[in-house]
């Protein structure tokens, strides 16, 4: 990308699909949190931190991540936590975002679904009168865990209300999707939308079973889709959107470096492709850092920047007069 390029990257309004928000947790907050809510870590200073983001794949990653959510304990901490994403994307002009978050972890830890949900919403609500930061939240279950308790979860996050869908999380080796169908079809029966993790450690298959099992309507991730031709031309002529994390893929080891992601070939492969950063603390960057690491990695064009944008405005789960005008405000841009 040449500097013009990357001027319009940054001031383009843009989009975000895949977002944990518990892995936006940056180590200056964890630590200030740990010490705040009197959790004792292993790390004693960020540097401590930053050194243990060496990953193997995405268990090891996991025991981090689920590590460092334990120093979340009350609705400002919550609060404080999105906010400062929010002011991330305000910074980056992403106009909209649809974050995921793990209330099973946080139930376990001790916070009641009312209190991580009241903080997330508060600087939702904040994000978008004082920046115009859109927002939306999606519930995610931890595929790890039994499938057990999530219909009553998911009626519980219903009355307190602000998800606008479920998704499926946390470790894939060996972890299919179809345990959770009852749970997504009681999600879809609420009006939810729905959306899983399939194909980044796991085989194509997941990604099928995602598919007919849970009815999802987006993958996330999906990157071994190409592995299965037929899985491929299924996903092409239903147009599914994947939300593609370069950055994730690579520090998880599912590619050596950005050079040998195979995101472009998804594009090539006329695949509905989006552009997400994942869990932006860990993995070395936000999204415009995400859209052009990775385009200088695989020169790929300033047009298909914009077709990953118009992926995520056709992908997302805003209201239609919103999808239109996000059309509108990207089109000065090519
Ligand atoms: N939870 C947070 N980040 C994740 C990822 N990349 N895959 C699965 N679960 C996650
Ligand atoms: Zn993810």
């Amino acid at each position: 990308m040449n500097t013009l390029e990357k001027k319009k990257l940054a001031e383009m309004p843009k989009i975000e699909l895949h977002l944990h928000i518990e892995g936006s947790l940056e180590p200056e907050m964890l630590l200030s949190l740990a010490e705040k809510n009197q959790i004792s870590l292993p790390y004693n200073d960020v540097d401590a931190v930053r050194a243990a983001y060496r990953f193997r794949d995405l268990q090891s990653f996991l025991n981090l991540y689920y590590l460092a959510t334990q120093c979340l304990k009350t609705e400002q901490d919550f609060y404080a936590l999105t906010l400062a994403y929010l002011r991330h994307c305000r910074d980056e002009n992403i106009v909209y975002t649809e974050m995921f978050f793990d209330p099973q972890t946080h139930l376990e830890h001790g916070v009641p679904l009312a209190v991580s949900m009241a903080g997330i919403a508060a600087a939702q609500g904040e994000a978008e009168r004082e920046w115009g930061v859109d927002s939306a939240l999606i519930l995610c279950f931890e595929r790890d865990r039994p499938a057990e308790g999530t219909i009553a979860l998911l009626k519980d996050a219903e009355k307190i209300g602000g998800i606008i869908g479920v998704g499926l999380d946390s470790a894939e080796r060996n972890h299919p999707p179809a345990k959770f169908a009852a749970t997504f079809a009681a999600a879809r029966a609420l009006g939810l939308h729905r959306v899983a993790h399939a194909g980044e450690e796991g085989p194509p298959e997941y990604i099928l079973e995602a598919l007919d099992k849970l009815g999802v309507e987006r993958i996330d991730h999906g990157v071994r889709a190409l592995e299965s031709p037929e899985l491929v031309e299924r996903l092409r002529a239903e147009q599914i959107p994947l939300t593609v994390c370069p950055f994730s893929n690579v520090a998880l080891g599912g590619f050596g470096n950005l050079q040998q992601h195979n995101v472009a070939r998804l594009l090539e492969s006329g695949l509905k492709v989006t552009i997400n950063s994942d869990d932006p603390a860990y993995f070395g960057g936000y999204l415009t850092a995400n859209i052009s690491d990775t385009w200088d990695a695989l020169g790929l064009s300033f047009e298909q920047t914009i077709q990953v944008q118009k992926n995520a405005i056709d992908g997302c789960f805003a209201q239609a007069h919103k999808k239109r005008e996000m059309y509108e405000k990207l089109s000065v841009y090519g």
